[in-house]
């Protein structure tokens, strides 16, 4: 987990994160005079800060709040993006100040549900979704057909994706009953458990998923809810 820096943020930018107001009451606030920059009012929105100067408005002094870090059990209907001109997104759950503040940390399919991680912390999410870190993914997958020993041991072993030419990642894999399998991957191909199953054959009608990393989605939030995670979750998801 970090802690955050002003350096090189604009001013209209640190007062409206420190404060909650828009951008543009922010704007406003500063042409107006609300705001000084250690003991000198500064009316320059675009004024770029530095580390440990004191910013001061209407008599407050201003800090920015920790950073966010966020799970949500995604319901099956919502797209997994920051803003769409047609669709509801999983950030219309969130109240309005932080869904303006975080980004999406590994996309769901707008079918799939479970856990999903939201974050304003770029390293944080770089760490858990940079390929070369391999971070697992743990999924249960609802399937059309049963799914036989030997589909079960290509998936395993790897298998070739429609339209590419390098194998999966070795994938684990456990029978949850004759339909549903439990599928931990390592990567984060498009749609990749979708096509995973295709690869051998048959078809996911369900997907769900329940953990990144070693942190697992909290059994008490029902579909559409979220909570912050602590600080023992932030270090779990790289368990
Ligand atoms: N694999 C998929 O096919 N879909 C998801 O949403 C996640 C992983």
């Amino acid at each position: 987990m970090q802690t955050r820096g002003q350096q090189g943020m604009r001013l209209d930018r640190f007062v409206s994160q420190a404060t909650g107001v828009s951008r543009s009451q922010a704007r406003t606030w500063i042409r107006r005079g609300g705001v000084s920059v250690d003991g000198a009012r500064v009316r320059d929105a675009a004024f770029s800060l530095a580390d440990g100067m004191h910013v001061v408005a209407d008599g407050e002094t201003l800090a920015l709040p920790g950073p966010l870090y966020l799970m949500l059990h995604k319901p099956c209907g919502l797209l997994s993006a920051t803003r769409d001109d047609r669709q509801d997104t999983v950030l219309s759950l969130l109240p309005d100040a932080l869904a303006a503040r975080v980004h999406i940390v590994g996309r769901l399919d707008k079918d799939t549900s479970g856990l999903l991680l939201l974050t304003d912390d770029g390293d944080w999410s770089h760490r858990i979704t940079a390929p070369a870190r391999h971070c697992e993914k743990v999924y249960v997958a609802e399937l059309a057909q049963a799914l036989d020993d030997a589909a079960m041991a290509s998936l395993e072993r790897g298998v070739v994706l429609r339209s590419e030419s390098t194998p999966t990642r070795p994938a684990r894999l456990q029978r949850v009953d004759d339909r549903r399998v439990r599928i931990a991957i390592t990567e984060g191909r498009y749609h990749q458990v979708r096509r995973m199953f295709a690869a051998v054959g048959n078809r996911v009608t369900l997907l769900h998923r329940e953990r990144i990393g070693g942190l697992s989605l909290d059994a008490a939030l029902a579909p559409g809810q979220w909570r912050a995670l602590t600080a023992d979750e932030c270090a779990a998801v790289f368990a």
